[in-house]
């Protein structure tokens, strides 16, 4: 397993966002939109349908379904959210965060031997931590960044009739390789072994290489305004609404900012009265019996 570590590599640039229309979002106005999609809870500035999120790529969407037990939550461009999202954060550098997962398949064509591959995810989000599993036959997989490529693994397999589910039970670099990366970039690079060889195999390893991230992690901010000075200068477009809420630099993305509401209240900073007196443990201690 490889660990790519954060710091080096967090430079992200987001292209600037139009401008949401309408007025701050109230608990009133919001009291039409869904927080729930099968088990899972999201609340705004996340939503689904018009006037329920705060910017295009906050809209989520809730997809029923007789094979969709429970139904299945999915952020623009069909990555799914596979955890409730909670959209307070507070002071100590905690970056809020969506889990999804992914999956992916590349066909491999004969006689090509390099595929690149960027998982794409939406914009104002940036991975912050993932594990990726990559199944597939004879090629290398490299990491890359700035021109340069890192070896992450080399899959091979001892033979035509290997099945995936073997590959899978190990995944120790037959047939299968995971491993873990934490950036906000995610660009790979396969290559196959051999050049000259066409595989006539039935067989889905050897035909294709199969991608798939769990327990990843996007991060997000609000993106209409580069920093909080910047916000705070442009106060129509201000997202951290609440009272006794106040702005935080996005620290990971160096762009954008987010809302936290203040030592001693707890919520929603992002919706209008969101914020409200934390009756909680720094009040009344709890017992644990
Ligand atoms: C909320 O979701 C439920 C089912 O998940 C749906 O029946 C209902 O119409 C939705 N309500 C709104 C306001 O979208
Ligand atoms: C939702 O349900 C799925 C499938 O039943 C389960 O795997 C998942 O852990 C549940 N998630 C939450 C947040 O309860
Ligand atoms: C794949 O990426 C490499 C470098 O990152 C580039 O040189 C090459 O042209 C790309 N190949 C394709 C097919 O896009
Ligand atoms: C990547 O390499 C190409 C060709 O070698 C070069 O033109 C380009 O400036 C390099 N980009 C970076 C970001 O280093
Ligand atoms: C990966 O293993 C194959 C077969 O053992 C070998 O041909 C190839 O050169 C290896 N790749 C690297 C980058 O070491
Ligand atoms: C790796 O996994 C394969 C099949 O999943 C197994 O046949 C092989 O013995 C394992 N190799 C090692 C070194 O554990
Ligand atoms: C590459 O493929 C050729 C043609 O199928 C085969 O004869 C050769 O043994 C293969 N080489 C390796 C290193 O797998
Ligand atoms: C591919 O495999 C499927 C079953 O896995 C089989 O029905 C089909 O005939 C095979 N096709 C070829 C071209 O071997
Ligand atoms: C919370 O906000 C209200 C309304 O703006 C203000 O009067 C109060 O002083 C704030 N409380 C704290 C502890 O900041
Ligand atoms: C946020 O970032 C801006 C621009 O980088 C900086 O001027 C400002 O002081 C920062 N504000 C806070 C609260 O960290």
């Amino acid at each position: 397993m490889i660990l790519l570590l954060p710091a080096a590599y967090s430079l992200l640039v987001l292209v600037l966002l139009p401008m949401p229309t309408g007025g701050a979002p109230t608990a009133p106005t919001l009291a039409g939109c869904n927080t729930s999609c099968g088990n899972l809870t999201f609340e705004y500035p996340f939503g689904i349908g018009q006037g329920c999120f705060r910017q295009p790529n906050f809209e989520l969407t809730c997809l029923h379904g007789n094979h969709l037990q429970p139904p299945s939550l999915f952020l623009q461009g069909g990555t799914q959210v596979v955890d409730d999202i909670v959209v307070s954060s507070s002071d100590d550098n905690n970056v809020p965060s969506v889990s999804v997962s992914m999956s992916d398949t590349i066909s491999v064509v004969p006689g090509v031997d390099v595929y690149n591959y960027t998982w794409t995810y939406p914009e104002s989000f940036f991975p912050l931590y993932a594990t990726v599993q990559i199944t597939g036959c004879d090629f290398d997989v490299y990491f890359i960044q700035y021109n340069e490529s890192m070896l992450l693994c080399n899959i091979t397999c001892p033979n035509e009739i290997f099945t995936e589910g073997e590959a899978k039970k190990n995944c120790n670099g037959t047939g299968c390789c995971y491993f873990s990366f934490s950036t906000s970039f995610f660009d790979l690079q396969f290559v196959r072994h051999n050049k000259t060889e066409s595989h006539s195999s039935n067989n889905s390893l050897w035909n294709s290489i199969q991608l798939s991230l769990y327990s990843a992690d996007l991060g997000w901010s609000i993106v209409d305004q580069p920093s909080c000075s910047s916000a705070l200068d442009k106060q129509t477009s201000y997202a951290c609404v609440s009272t006794n809420s106040s702005c935080l630099n996005s620290s990971s993305t160096y762009f954008g900012y987010l809302c936290s509401c203040d030592s001693g209240f707890a919520g929603n900073p992002y919706i209008s009265q969101g914020c409200s007196r934390d009756k909680g443990n720094s009040i009344i201690p709890k017992l644990y019996i």
